[in-house]
């Protein structure tokens, strides 16, 4: 399974990227609105430190305007994926450019229904937002086994990152039943991370070498 880093913010992908764990970075424009400087140099920065798939969101929700900034968009970096929301439009830009080579992460996906749709138009990846569904009072995690097994039965190619994780939880449950991806933020990473036994284990364990000398 591969996990992604949820940010646009360059000092703390330098810090994921360092410990070797992420394969690959998501961004969504409120991420990117955080940080200063233009999008493309932005994203081709963090090209520059994470050699894997970098999803860059387009910001145009019209078909005509979705092809123009979505063609653009790619052209930033080779590991661009260009992100695009799960609507009719975006469906129809994955369909027009995707046999061009161009990857896509279709976004905002909240149910089976839309995630069956972006893998009949070839995206690369579709994102399922499990903790969106969480914030309203229901489980979103537990889309993602179904998910999985509808894409295995039909042979989809496309794969199911799992996006708005907001605890350990979340990435283990996903990766427990199969999701091909999780992206998630720093504060989550050094989550999974830490553990109260593996401190106390530790400090146990130095106390007793500093004892023997
Ligand atoms: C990922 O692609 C999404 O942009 C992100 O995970 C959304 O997370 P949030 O619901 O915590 O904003």
């Amino acid at each position: 399974m591969q996990l992604f880093l949820d940010t646009a913010n360059l000092d703390e992908i330098r810090e994921a990227a360092d410990m070797g764990l992420i394969d690959g970075v998501t961004t969504n424009p409120s991420l990117m609105a955080k940080e200063s400087g233009d999008p493309a140099g932005i994203i081709r920065e963090i090209c520059s430190i994470v050699d894997g798939p970098v999803s860059a969101e387009i910001l145009s929700t019209e078909f005509e305007e979705m092809l123009k900034e979505a063609t653009a968009v790619a052209k930033w970096h080779p590991n661009v994926v260009v992100k695009v929301p799960l609507t009719a439009d975006g469906l129809k830009t994955v369909h027009r450019l995707s046999p061009q080579g161009v990857r896509f992460n279709v976004t905002l996906c909240f149910s089976l229904a839309q995630a069956l749709l972006a893998a009949k138009v070839g995206a690369a990846y579709v994102s399922p937002f499990v903790g969106r569904w969480d914030d309203i009072d229901t489980p979103g995690i537990e889309l993602i086994p179904d998910m999985v097994q509808m894409f295995d039965q039909h042979g989809f190619e496309t794969q199911i990152l799992v996006a708005s994780v907001r605890s350990p939880l979340h990435v283990s449950q996903a990766a427990l039943v199969g999701a091909d991806v999780a992206t998630l933020p720093l504060k989550v990473l050094k989550q999974m991370i830490g553990h109260p036994l593996t401190d106390i284990g530790l400090a146990k364990f130095l106390a007793d070498a500093r004892g023997k000398n």
